[in-house]
């Protein structure tokens, strides 16, 4: 017997603010075509004043707990993974705790950026292979449209908002890939990078800041580390490229997406795609994702899917699980 990391309900929360590239053309010297040929976005969700981090997080964590039919005092624990808490502190996660009425167990915040939900996935499997927890929340949720500098086309075009949410349950599997639930992780970081992606500010700067990126770097990165993550999660999880149903991508860039599956010689019918509608919502993304191709019917119970993702620091990883 080992305990598995199962997924038992996902649900999403988009703002409902929907704005189209023609938006940008009216303040930058952008086009739509060059936004969709560049990155594949055609438009993004923007959130409101009342829209915050912790709203979302907390809207997407009912979804998934009401497709799970498990009520707020049965989890043990919450995971965030956000950039973008709605204060410095308390955690999103302590916020979306109370707004659960959720009145036991844990909650924390995970900071990895864009790679923010995979490291929350991973951290989450293990508290639950280790026995600290049976049910955990791991939430992905952003407001990057507080930190864009909306005079620099080169990143505030890319950017949008949204949240997605999973609810995982321990249950018993046998220990092959057989198994439902996560069956391997992989993380890395490399801080030599940290000036490729990252934000001019913070609480010791006393400003906000404004998201700053050096995307054709990051670019180059991107495929060659995201496809060496997913392959490296395969052989732990004893599988190969082969044997994978869905990737599920962080949704930065439709070539960066298409250049990992041409990389790992998957067709493009087996990835989750949806940077078209929401453009770039970092930690958010893939939860949205899971929660989306569940919706369409594309994900099914017993699919192997891979989740991978890189974002500032450099950081970036992957996990592979048993739907
Ligand atoms: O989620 C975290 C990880 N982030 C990512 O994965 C993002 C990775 N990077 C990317 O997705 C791409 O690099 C971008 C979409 C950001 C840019 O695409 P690119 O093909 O790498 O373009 P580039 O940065 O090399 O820029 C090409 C040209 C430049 O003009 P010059 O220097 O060639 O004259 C830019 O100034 O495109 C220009 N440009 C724009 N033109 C029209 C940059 N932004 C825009 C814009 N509209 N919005």
């Amino acid at each position: 017997m080992q305990p598995r990391a199962v997924v038992a309900g996902v649900g999403h929360y988009l703002p409902k603010r929907v704005v189209p590239n023609s938006e940008f053309e009216k303040t930058l010297d952008t086009t739509d075509e060059w936004i969709r040929t560049r990155s594949g976005i055609e438009r993004r969700h923007f959130a409101d004043d009342k829209e915050t981090t912790s709203f979302m997080a907390t809207t997407a964590a009912k979804s998934a707990l009401a497709m799970a039919g498990v009520s707020a005092d049965d989890v043990d624990a919450i995971i965030v993974a956000t950039s973008t808490a709605d204060l410095t502190f308390p955690s999103a996660a302590t916020m979306v705790q109370s707004a659960l009425g959720m009145t036991r167990g844990f909650a924390f915040d995970v900071q990895a950026v864009c790679a923010g939900f995979v490291f929350a996935l991973s951290n989450a499997n293990a508290l639950i292979v280790s026995g600290q927890a049976h049910r955990v929340l791991v939430i992905g949720a952003e407001t990057f449209s507080r930190i864009m500098d909306w005079t620099d086309r080169s990143t505030c075009v890319l950017f949008g908002d949204g949240a997605g949410a999973v609810l995982l349950e321990a249950q018993d599997g046998t220990g092959t890939s057989d198994d439902r639930g996560i069956l391997a992780t992989d993380l890395n970081s490399d801080g030599r990078y940290r000036d490729l992606l990252y934000v001019d500010g913070g609480v010791s700067t006393q400003t906000t800041g404004h998201l700053r990126m050096q995307g054709n770097q990051v670019f180059r990165h991107a495929v060659e580390k995201l496809a060496a993550t997913a392959e490296a999660s395969l052989a732990k999880a004893g599988l190969t490229n082969a044997d994978v149903d869905w990737i599920v991508p962080h949704q930065a860039n439709i070539r960066i997406i298409k250049g990992t599956a041409k990389k790992m010689g998957i067709p493009m019918d087996r990835v989750v795609v949806t940077v078209q509608d929401h453009g770039n919502t970092s930690a958010a993304s893939i939860p949205l994702a899971l929660s989306i191709g569940c919706a369409r019917g594309q994900i099914k119970s017993g699919d192997v899917v891979v989740t991978e993702a890189i974002g500032g620091g450099l950081a970036w990883g992957s996990v592979v699980l048993r739907w």
